[in-house]
């Protein structure tokens, strides 16, 4: 084995001496894109720039929502390694640039007219202080369900249009012998279905009070202790071993008939693709009941670093060729979100897809477009962790619901 890391590192120093200016090139991508149908888009990023000459060093770190991504970042930066392009959300991206550690796009955006076509409500983090700092790469929302329709058939049930009647729905899976709702107890995707539950339960302008405005009366109020409950009510129904399953098992578990339905953002879509499943055929998507009309929000940008100058000409390269209306495309059929640009057509996409892009836009037409709490659109990172907490331990059965309210706005409170 010595011998052969021995000849590597020989080879690697030559390569490095005969082709200096193309390793130099390269772009190292710090992502926590990990599981089949995400590593499978990340692949047409892969390839789409090794068309153009741009190498890629592979950096990826584990874990839905990107907490354990962000804390190597940081070990990173402090060390004064920065990759060259990092996948980020929202109030990160932000924080980032408020530190004087991003880069600036400025150049390649006013070149390709990047203000006109990506939606305002992404610019809102993509910009900082006026200027271009990330190139966000799709959308994706979190308030979908996923539900394995064979089950619904076999049961005689229809698509659920209400709470009562998801609940309803889900008792009769419980009944039939089936998981009735596959989830992984982590807490990102504790509070990933708590963006849905917390619309359902108050409505969008009392997500907005809650999450965006962290207003300590709607954090604390009947609409929350609803929210609370209609979370005891879900825990009713995950099966035993839920605590700590990765989001892509509980969706392989909808995917191969052993549960009915999961709450997931429509990145669980890239998993039912990936396994050659076809929506309204083998597979369900609709809204969580309670919370139609609304789409949480989270984009993944590519946010990127003050680097050397030959660094810089293939981030701008990189940034081009995310927001190019071809690539928007190949990339968010495969990832299940949609495009980050309003001007790409939606032909190419499949009924999932096509709902999504219309939602949205209806969404951000209607002022229903909120950014999603669980993947970092509504706060920063220190209040979304406070938040995590509280509603993780209140579904494990430390509080009750009445408590949780309680704790989660005093947690706010002194997250701020
Ligand atoms: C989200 C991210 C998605 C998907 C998901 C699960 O935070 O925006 O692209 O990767 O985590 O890993």
């Amino acid at each position: 084995m010595r011998g052969l890391y021995t000849t590597t590192a020989i080879a690697t120093a030559a390569m490095m001496t005969m082709s200096g200016a193309a390793l130099a090139d390269d772009v190292e991508v710090l992502h926590w894109w990990t599981s089949g149908g995400e590593a499978a888009a990340l692949n047409v990023l892969k390839e789409d720039l090794q068309t153009q000459g741009i190498g890629w060093l592979d950096m990826p770190v584990a874990g839905g929502g990107g907490e354990g991504a962000m804390t190597v970042l940081r070990a990173r930066v402090t060390a004064g390694d920065a990759p060259t392009a990092v996948q980020m959300l929202g109030f990160d991206i932000l924080d980032w640039a408020a530190e004087g550690a991003l880069g600036n796009l400025d150049s390649v955006a006013a070149a390709e007219g990047w203000d006109a076509v990506v939606p305002a409500a992404l610019q809102n983090f993509a910009k900082y202080d006026g200027h271009w700092v990330s190139a966000p790469v799709n959308v994706h929302s979190t308030n979908w369900v996923w539900a394995n329709k064979a089950i619904l058939d076999e049961l005689g049930l229809a698509q659920p249009k209400t709470w009562e009647e998801f609940v309803a729905a889900l008792q009769a899976a419980k009944d039939a012998g089936y998981t009735a709702l596959a989830h992984g107890g982590q807490p990102w995707q504790d509070a990933t279905v708590f963006d849905s539950i917390v619309i359902g339960a108050g409505g969008p302008e009392f997500y907005k009070r809650a999450f965006i405005d962290l207003d300590p009366a709607a954090l604390n109020s009947p609409e929350m202790v609803e929210a609370f409950t209609r979370m005891e009510t879900l825990r009713g129904f995950v099966d035993d071993n839920f605590s700590g399953r990765d989001w892509n098992l509980a969706s392989a578990m909808v995917i191969n008939k052993e549960a009915a339905f999961q709450i997931m953002g429509d990145w669980a879509k890239g998993e039912f693709l990936r396994a050659e499943k076809v929506p309204g055929t083998d597979f369900l998507c609709f809204r969580v009941p309670g919370s139609e009309g609304s789409v949480t929000f989270n984009a993944d940008q590519f946010a990127m670093f003050k680097v050397s100058e030959g660094a810089v000409a293939s981030q701008e390269a990189m940034a081009s060729a995310i927001m190019s209306p071809d690539f928007q495309i190949a990339f968010n059929t495969v990832k299940g979100s949609v495009p980050a640009r309003t001007d790409v057509p939606g032909d190419q996409f499949d009924a999932c897809g096509q709902q999504g892009i219309a939602e949205l836009a209806a969404a951000a037409e209607g002022g229903t477009l909120l950014g999603s709490m669980a993947h970092g659109h509504a706060n920063p990172a220190a209040v979304k962790n406070a938040i995590y907490d509280v509603v993780t331990a209140h579904f494990n059965g430390e509080y009750d619901a009445t408590a949780a309210a309680e704790e989660l706005a005093n947690a706010v409170a002194s997250a701020q």
